[in-house]
């Protein structure tokens, strides 16, 4: 069954390898996954999926955010399915095709998630991008598009903020899974996140996995963080 602590996505941002296996020996017991994206990857390649995969029960969330030619995805993802890893990335992007491209090369052995819209993209961004006004005024209707061009194509889910995981759930299926970073604890600093939800309000909403960085990565004690933040998610199941 799933436990509180298999919620949190811990994301190793850190700049060199040493410091996260550091992360990886001290909160494998007490997060669900590790979330290598692509500062570490390009500094420690196939070596730290291995290394986290070996200290315990923790699994890996593969963030480097494919985007290019459809055959292209796919092969990358054909490789992406040797390294054992749980979810890869894709950016839903304007290809359906390239989606599709990207769930044939998982062979079924990853789940891949759409990354929709980047929070730090607004609707100025949009708009100059050559997009219609509709999508530039209210950006979640391009959110809400693209995770149903994910769903469509067989991808496993989508990366959306907590706030839209409830409408995601709604429209597109419990079975399709919502990964929301943004998450603060109460009274926790927002550093640089604009759309931040609790992990209570993020479970409530219905989110499947929670990426929790900073909250964790700077408290004085990363693991009581971890052990907090799961108490908080397990005490959200019962209210
Ligand atoms: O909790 P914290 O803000 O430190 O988490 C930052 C992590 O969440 C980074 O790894 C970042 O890539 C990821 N992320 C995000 N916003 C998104 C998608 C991913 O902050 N929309």
């Amino acid at each position: 069954m799933k436990q509180a602590k298999d919620y949190i996505i811990f994301p190793l941002d850190v700049p060199s390898e040493k410091e996260a296996k550091e992360y990886v020996r001290l909160l494998s017991d007490h997060v669900g996954m590790f979330k290598v994206g692509l500062e570490l990857f390009i500094r420690s390649g196939p070596d730290i999926i291995r290394f986290i995969r070996s200290s315990g029960a923790a699994r890996v969330f593969l963030d480097l955010k494919l985007h290019d030619i459809p055959a292209t995805v796919s092969r990358a993802m054909e490789r992406i399915t040797e390294l054992g890893v749980t979810f890869a990335t894709v950016h839903c992007g304007e290809s359906r095709e390239m989606l599709e491209a990207a769930v044939k090369g998982s062979l079924g052995k990853v789940g891949v998630l759409g990354v929709t819209v980047l929070t730090s993209v607004s609707g100025d961004d949009i708009l100059a991008a050559g997009f219609r006004e509709e999508f530039s005024s209210d950006v979640s209707e391009l959110v809400m598009k693209r995770a149903a061009m994910a769903r469509e194509t067989g991808c496993a889910g989508i990366v959306c903020s907590a706030l839209e995981a409830r409408a995601v759930r709604e429209n597109l299926g419990k079975d399709f899974v919502t990964v929301t970073p943004g998450i603060r604890p109460s009274g926790a600093e927002r550093n640089d996140q604009q759309r931040v939800a609790t992990p209570a309000l993020a479970i409530k909403n219905g989110a499947d996995y929670l990426v929790i960085g900073r909250p964790i990565r700077d408290a004085k004690d990363p693991r009581d963080a971890a052990v907090r933040i799961s108490e908080e998610i397990e005490s959200a199941f019962t209210d």
